[in-house]
């Protein structure tokens, strides 16, 4: 597989002041370089993970994905060349900006700008969140997932799948067409929707503890017209999240708890819903945006009756005791 994770996004922004108190006091990020057009932040043992860029190497956003060495950025660079898509073997200096061994650029079919790098360097000092949280589940993972909006969702599909090494972990054909695909054991690092508003719908950060999320929530209904979508429980990733929105024209996803997917052994699902377990209330208007009319069916109404088990990370649950029989036949009738 030639990409292995989502290594950091970069986004172009004049409001370089805005997304600084954005990604500080409400994400929790640690600023790196805050000179005036080039502001860098870390969510873990990077050196650099979200980058808000004055400039923005010509394009509105980048995507940085991860290989595993340069042999296999050559390669990627050589299927990219052989499938037409035109690449260029970003300077030293470029890749010096970015923290990375080596770096290659190109586009989607949509134009999105991304990037392909190996050898991401590592800060030397240990991650210092700007406030209280107990950190980013990124490492090998990547920083989180980003939601794309196509024109054509086939040929959006078939880039990420043949040429970068996406797989699908679950797809919908009706009501719109979409799918979310994995590099690594997150459920999913790119999901592609069909929309006639391109661009991003939004980027995901995940935490270790879902009172960091739920403590960004109360933080967030203290600025008005932050929060875009409740807290509530995605029914394919199983996060538990909720949505803000950022000083540029996309949505942050601040989640706890998704599921990991058993990548070799993981068979696609088709979703016949994208409403959640509960909650995100604003998520539908979210992706229908103001300008574009709601389909004209009745969308399903929630699963309800529809749950999983969360999902932890070793040292961050403790298991209860004192279950009665009508819990014990709920479980064994699973
Ligand atoms: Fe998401």
């Amino acid at each position: 597989m030639a990409v292995q994770a989502l290594g950091y996004i970069g986004i172009a922004a004049s409001n370089v002041d805005d997304w600084s108190a954005f990604a500080t006091d409400q994400l929790g990020l640690q600023p790196v370089d805050t000179t005036t057009s080039y502001r860098t932040f870390r969510m873990d043992d990077r050196r650099q993970r979200l980058i808000v860029d004055q400039d923005g190497s010509g394009a509105e956003r980048y995507f940085g994905w991860e290989v595993a060495d340069a042999a296999s950025l050559d390669a990627l660079a050589a299927t990219l060349d052989a499938a037409g898509v035109a690449v260029r073997h970003e300077p030293a200096t470029l890749a010096g900006q970015r923290f990375v061994g080596g770096l290659i650029s190109f586009r989607d079919p949509d134009g999105n700008r991304l990037e392909a790098f190996h050898s991401p360097m590592l800060a030397e000092e240990p991650f210092t969140p700007t406030r209280a949280i107990s950190g980013f589940r990124a490492g090998a993972l990547g920083m989180g997932h980003a939601v794309l909006m196509v024109a054509d969702f086939d040929i959006a599909l078939a880039f990420y799948q043949d040429l970068l090494g996406f797989r699908i972990s679950d797809f919908m054909r009706n009501p719109v067409k979409a799918a979310f695909l994995h590099v690594n054991p997150r459920h999913h690092s790119v999901a592609l929707f069909e929309h006639p508003r391109l661009g991003m719908h939004h980027f995901m950060m995940e935490l270790y503890s879902l009172d960091d999320v739920g403590q960004g929530f109360d933080r967030a209904l203290g600025v008005e017209n932050r929060v875009a979508v409740t807290l509530g429980r995605h029914h394919n990733d199983y996060m538990t999240s909720f949505y803000m929105r950022t000083p540029s024209n996309f949505l942050v996803e601040y989640g706890w708890g998704a599921r990991e997917i058993d990548v070799p052994a993981h068979q696609p699902e088709e979703m016949t819903t994208l409403a959640s377990f509960w909650g995100h209330d604003g998520l539908m208007r979210s992706v229908a945006g103001d300008h574009v009319p709601p389909p004209d069916h009745t969308p399903p109404p929630p699963p309800e009756g529809r749950r999983a088990p969360i999902q932890v990370v070793e040292g961050n649950y403790h298991k209860l005791s004192g279950v009665c029989p009508w819990w014990d036949a709920t479980v064994a009738g699973r």
